[in-house]
């Protein structure tokens, strides 16, 4: 369902995309890991088309793009069928739970208010926010926030969602309603694209972990694979590395 090759992007004179290729099939979960300024963010936005590579083909869906060639249409196509949930929750301050719920719903997709309602009725019920509608962000806790900007990015009905580390900027106890809401998301078919830390939440939901390195993928496969069993240096020294630093946050504790 999404099929990318060679996809290139550079900031200035800096190459951040250096020809990525990827195939995820419909209700993957896919997770991204990799050492800090890889690309994995930048990835994601690629597919929302909120950062523009200059080079590389996409499919998603029915949709054929070319980045060296896309039009409006194309760029409106990608952003109503992928949906981003970001570290930093990204919600409408101005707008209650509801109103940032129902939003796009009524502007993009035109429904009707009562129909926009009713969905994110019925959404914020599946996050366990049904009674937080009326309250502004402000007034919610990290996890809560994160778990209406779910309920938000579910509510345009996308055919991928695209999680950039959702859980990073909360607290250690707050992670785990929040991972328990996209584990829910994940049963229920959509795929999903998740940039994580959460190694053994990674490994749990994931069918397909990503090892990236300086803007390539350098391995990818089942998790099992990917955390057991690589025969990659590079995939073992990430690894390692990252183990041994929980482990040494761990003992400081
Ligand atoms: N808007 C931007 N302008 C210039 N450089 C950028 C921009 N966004 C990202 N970069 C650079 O692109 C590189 C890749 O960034 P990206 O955010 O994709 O990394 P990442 O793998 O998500 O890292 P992290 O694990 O720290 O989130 C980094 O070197 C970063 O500094
Ligand atoms: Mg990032």
């Amino acid at each position: 369902m999404l099929n990318i090759q060679n996809l290139k992007l550079s900031f200035g004179e800096k190459e951040v995309l250096k020809g990525v290729d990827l195939n995820v099939n419909k209700g993957d979960v896919v997770t991204f890991i990799g050492p800090s300024g890889t690309g994995k963010t930048t990835i994601l936005k690629c597919i929302n088309y909120l950062v523009e590579p200059h080079e590389g083909q996409m499919q998603i869906g029915d949709i054929n793009i070319d980045f060296k060639n896309i039009n409006k249409k194309e760029t409106l196509k990608l952003r109503r069928n992928t949906a981003m949930v970001f570290q930093q929750f990204n919600l409408f301050k101005n707008k209650t739970v509801l109103e940032n719920v129902m939003d796009a719903q009524i502007a993009v997709q035109k429904k009707s208010k009562k129909e926009a309602y009713d969905k994110s009725i019925d959404l914020l019920g599946k996050v366990g926010l049904l009674d937080k509608e009326k309250d502004y962000p402000s007034k919610l806790s990290g996890g809560q926030q994160q778990r209406v900007s779910i309920a938000r990015a579910l509510a345009v009905e996308p055919d991928i969602i695209l999680f950039d580390e959702p859980t990073s900027s909360l607290d250690p106890e707050l992670v785990d309603e929040v991972l328990k809401v996209i584990e829910r998301v994940a049963k229920t078919g959509v795929t999903i694209l998740l940039v994580t830390h959460e190694m053994d939440f990674a490994r749990k939901i994931s069918n397909k972990v990503v090892f990236m390195e300086k803007g390539k993928v350098v391995e990818e496969g089942p998790p099992q694979q990917i955390f057991e069993n690589s025969q990659n240096e590079r995939t073992k020294k990430f690894l390692r590395k990252f183990y041994a630093k929980t482990n040494e946050m761990v003992e400081a504790k």
